[in-house]
């Protein structure tokens, strides 16, 4: 099972440094290198802290002012944690016709946080995705591997409680 603890020192965390000097490696002086290994990295640790992002710098000896840009660039990449559930709001068509906005917007004030941010609990990651193959249910979000259609704004205080400290889901 994945680690979601942010410490430095269990040899778990070890064994993804390993993984990502491999990935440096197996890129190092290709053209193009810098955004797979990104890819890359986020999928080993979840998100690309300052450690990481310097290990690939040097690693593909570019300079980390190089590597932080790219980064920031690209919403798919976050240099913070994310929290212990990610909730994804499907902005797809059908979705976006049946009001994925305004659940969104809900999601932001309740959450208090911007999409791609992590609440101050670090208990919700909020995120947006692609049409999730559930349009007959729009507007669809998820939570961790959990679907919910046919969303309201009304409905989204319930389903947040779900996962709430104390309301064990
Ligand atoms: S558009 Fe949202 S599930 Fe297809």
């Amino acid at each position: 099972m994945a680690c979601h603890c942010q410490c430095d020192s269990s040899s778990q965390h070890d064994e993804r440094y390993q993984k990502l000097n491999q990935v440096i490696a197996n890129y190092r002086g290709k053209p193009g290198a810098l955004i797979p290994v990104l890819h890359q990295a986020q999928q080993i640790f979840g998100y690309l802290p300052k450690d990481v992002q310097i290990m690939i710098a040097d690693g593909l000896n570019l300079p980390l002012s190089e590597v932080y840009g790219v980064l920031t660039f690209y919403s798919l990449f976050t240099t913070k944690p994310r929290g212990k559930y990610t909730i994804g709001v499907c902005m797809g068509t059908a979705c976006y016709v049946k009001g994925a906005a305004q659940i969104l917007q809900e999601l932001q004030k309740q959450l208090d946080v911007e999409v791609g941010g992590t609440t101050r609990d670090g208990l919700f990651s909020l995120t947006v995705t692609r049409c999730l193959g559930a349009c007959g249910l729009a507007p669809v979000l998820t939570i961790g591997d959990d679907v919910y259609g046919r969303l309201t704004v009304e409905k989204i205080e319930g389903i947040l409680d779900n996962y709430r400290p104390g309301e064990e889901h």
